[in-house]
């Protein structure tokens, strides 16, 4: 069974959906790990709640990106954790991080991407009146929010819509569509080709000597 760790920086709302997903079977996953950018992080109860190891990392005792991240990764090896889920951390992860993890960290990002970038996807689309936005799980790349894309799905913005009434809309659908990417790396049911992602029926079987 694949291993992960989930990174977090705040209410981790996102976190309890796949807690929750682990809980009932349909991530078929050890949830190892969580991780905080700040040890004022809601979601650390939810994992603490959970009985999931929690570790801060915070970047108040460090001088620079590279080194928390060299922590972080030392963490990671020594739980033997397989893949990474981002969901609401606030840090860019370094380029060292990214190649120790290549394709194995997702994220989830509250718009259509490419479309609202950024720390604000949901209140950006809102401010820009769009029609539609969405919800993104991607891969993460060194650069933000732009590494290949795994599951999409919209979101109507109608009249009577607030920032508010479309941010619970988001994260409903976030809270949905999160699980069930953590369910096919889980199953390891994704390959990667360039920019392009492609669900697997089934998981590739690697040839004995292949690397
Ligand atoms: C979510 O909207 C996610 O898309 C974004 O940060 C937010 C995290 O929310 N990356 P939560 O901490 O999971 O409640």
């Amino acid at each position: 069974m694949q291993k992960f760790a989930v990174f977090i920086s705040g209410n981790g709302s996102n976190l309890q959906a796949i807690i929750d997903s682990v809980a009932n079977g349909e991530i078929k996953a050890e949830l190892s790990l969580v991780i905080s950018s700040t040890d004022k992080a809601f979601g650390l109860k939810r994992a603490e709640k959970a009985g999931i190891k929690t570790l801060v990392f915070s970047p108040d005792n460090y001088t620079n990106r590279q080194s928390v991240d060299r922590d972080i990764v030392i963490a990671l090896k020594e739980h033997k954790i397989d893949f990474l889920v981002l969901a609401g951390y606030m840090r860019l992860l370094t380029p060292y991080f990214i190649k120790e993890y290549p394709n194995k960290i997702i994220n989830v990002h509250p718009s259509l991407l490419p479309s609202f970038k950024g720390a604000h996807g949901i209140k950006d689309a809102f401010t820009y009146g769009v029609k539609q936005t969405g919800v993104t799980v991607h891969f993460v790349n060194e650069k933000m929010d732009n590494g290949p894309i795994i599951l999409q799905d919209t979101v109507k913005i109608n009249e009577e819509d607030t920032l508010e009434t479309l941010e619970a809309k988001i994260h409903r659908v976030e809270h949905r569509i999160y699980p069930q990417a953590v369910v096919l790396m889980a199953d390891q049911r994704l390959k990667v080709k360039g920019r392009r992602v492609t669900i697997l029926e089934k998981p590739e079987v690697k040839a004995e000597n292949s690397q």
